[in-house]
């Protein structure tokens, strides 16, 4: 009796085929989808660059250090999707708003759960003593211009040196984050200190490619927001100063315009900065924040 033997994978293409065909059984469909799209796109991208061994192996290297260099105070592999441009594609596809609403971009690898709360006006720069200081004001408002009142703002930024509390020593302590809420009329006031451009960390595996590919690690200055309110989408987003010289290219990609400010320098004193016992110079920006309703949910 002979014994009709199937001949598989004859060449690369077939290989792609038999991989889709082994996830077309997966449950759920989504998953479905998106297996079936990822190996169709990987294996067209080695197949577009004739991928040798050696790249291949430099590949799983470069992941493998990627996972390694990340713990509880670093994300390497954010980092690697923010400078690839894949969060801020994430975002646009995710966060497309109504005229109005404030733009969202990326949530970056440094956000920290545990800031403390803290009343209006509050300061989130206590240890910073080289900084210029800065009061953010403004508003929190629905798409119609009135007030939310009681709105979260989950504030964070680097020193006035550029880097994060996580990537001090005693990583432990945390500093340069607040939360704060909008009173009654939407009012928020953040007392902070004017941040300044900063290089994402490129002591491992992104900056390596950055390296390789001739790319500067710079993002312009900015300070981090998390706006939320009970009904309302959250919005995660940054405020840019206007002077920066790393707008245009920002090695994240996360610049809107809608999120440029300008910072005014003040060089005397004023009810402001007399309310605060601010030494001049510093510096003020506001910022209305609008957030779109959540969409409503079907109860059937
Ligand atoms: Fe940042």
């Amino acid at each position: 009796m002979t014994i009709a033997l199937k001949r598989r994978s004859f060449t690369e293409d077939d290989i792609t085929a038999e991989v889709l065909r082994r996830f077309e059984g997966t449950p759920d469909s989504r998953l479905r989808e998106i297996m079936s799209s990822l190996v169709r796109h990987l294996h067209g991208f080695v197949k577009d660059v004739s991928l040798t061994e050696a790249e291949w192996f430099s590949a799983i290297e470069f992941l493998t250090a990627t996972g390694q260099q990340c713990d509880d105070a670093r994300q390497e592999f954010i980092l690697l999707s923010d400078t690839l441009g894949v969060s801020m594609v994430v975002d646009l596809i995710n966060h497309r708003k109504p005229e109005g609403a404030t733009e969202s971009t990326v949530f970056g690898p440094f956000h920290r759960d545990g800031a403390p709360e803290m009343r209006p006006g509050g300061n989130i720069a206590p240890h910073d003593e080289r900084g210029t200081p800065m009061l953010i004001s403004g508003r929190v408002l629905d798409l119609s211009g009135g007030p939310i009142a009681g709105a979260r703002l989950d504030v964070w930024q680097a020193d006035s040196s550029g880097r994060y509390d996580s990537q001090y020593a005693d990583r432990e302590e945390l500093h340069m984050r607040g939360l704060f809420r909008a009173d009654d009329d939407g009012r928020y006031l953040v007392r902070t200190v004017r941040p300044v451009h900063y290089a994402i960390p490129n002591d491992g595996p992104v900056g390596q490619m950055l390296r390789a590919t001739n790319r500067h690690p710079w993002r312009p200055a900015h300070v981090h927001f998390v706006v939320s309110a009970d009904g309302y989408e959250p919005v995660t987003t940054h405020l840019f100063d206007d002077e920066d010289p790393y707008l245009e290219s920002d090695t994240v990609f996360a610049v809107k315009d809608s999120l440029i400010c300008h910072f005014i320098r003040h060089d005397a004193h004023d009810d402001a900065s007399d309310a605060f016992a601010i030494e001049p110079p510093f510096y003020t920006v506001n910022f209305d924040f609008a957030l779109k309703p959540r969409a409503r949910t079907s109860g059937i």
